[in-house]
């Protein structure tokens, strides 16, 4: 069983397939870390965004059991993670990597931007989680400052806009639903119905 789960930043997708997996048991894995991971190694290195074959070596020792969200949430992380996410031979060797993770029992709960349409085609279900940007920015804005960390919901919401455009409109695997993925809007929705949502939409395709 594998659930494709898609979707812009802070549309709460991540959550959602942390909660799926514990309630189907499955693997989960956050393939915008995979992301996260390379930007983050290029930029503690100084290396430039756009060297491709750097960027490539950097992928291929990877340890995807080795991947916190902690230590990558920084917005200079994801904001660096979408440039290099435009590069198809990086974009190739991370699929690779997250396949193998989805293809090995018992299944697994994938999400991401391009998992329905790329990664994997036959997901068991396919799901497409939006929310306006306004919701997505005060989500992102609120869970900042329950951190303690001063967050700004005019910067945030303008930073989203920025990512998601590039994301949608890059060349290669744009942000798209799959033709086959249910749309799941959760802008009037907390954590819980959305959960709930979820597994109804799951439930009927398996
Ligand atoms: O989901 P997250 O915000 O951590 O992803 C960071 C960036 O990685 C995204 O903005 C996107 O450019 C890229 N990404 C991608 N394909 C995925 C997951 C993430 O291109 N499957």
């Amino acid at each position: 069983m594998i659930i494709a789960l898609d979707g812009p930043a802070a549309s709460g997708k991540g959550t959602l397939a942390r909660q799926l997996a514990e309630h189907f048991g499955l693997r989960h894995l956050d393939t915008g870390l995979t992301y996260r991971a390379v930007a983050a190694a290029l930029l503690a290195r100084g290396l430039p965004l756009g060297d491709e074959a750097v960027a490539i070596s950097v992928a291929q020792n990877l340890d995807l059991g080795n991947l916190d969200r902690n230590q990558l949430s920084a917005h200079e992380i994801g904001e660096a993670a979408s440039r290099i996410a435009v590069l198809s031979g990086l974009r190739e060797e991370l699929v690779r990597l997250q396949r193998t993770f989805a293809e090995q029992e018992p299944g697994a709960v994938l999400d991401g931007r391009d998992i329905g349409t790329v990664v994997c085609p036959d997901a068991t279900a396919k799901l497409f989680i939006t929310a306006s940007p306004a919701a997505r920015a005060k989500r992102r804005t609120d869970e900042l400052n329950g951190k303690g960390i001063p967050a700004d919901f005019n910067e945030i919401l303008v930073d989203l806009e920025r990512r998601d455009e590039r994301d949608s409109t890059r060349k290669d695997s744009p942000l798209k639903p799959a033709e086959n993925a249910h749309l799941l809007d959760t802008t009037e929705m907390d954590i819980d119905s959305a959960f709930r949502a979820a597994v109804d939409i799951i439930e009927r395709a398996r």
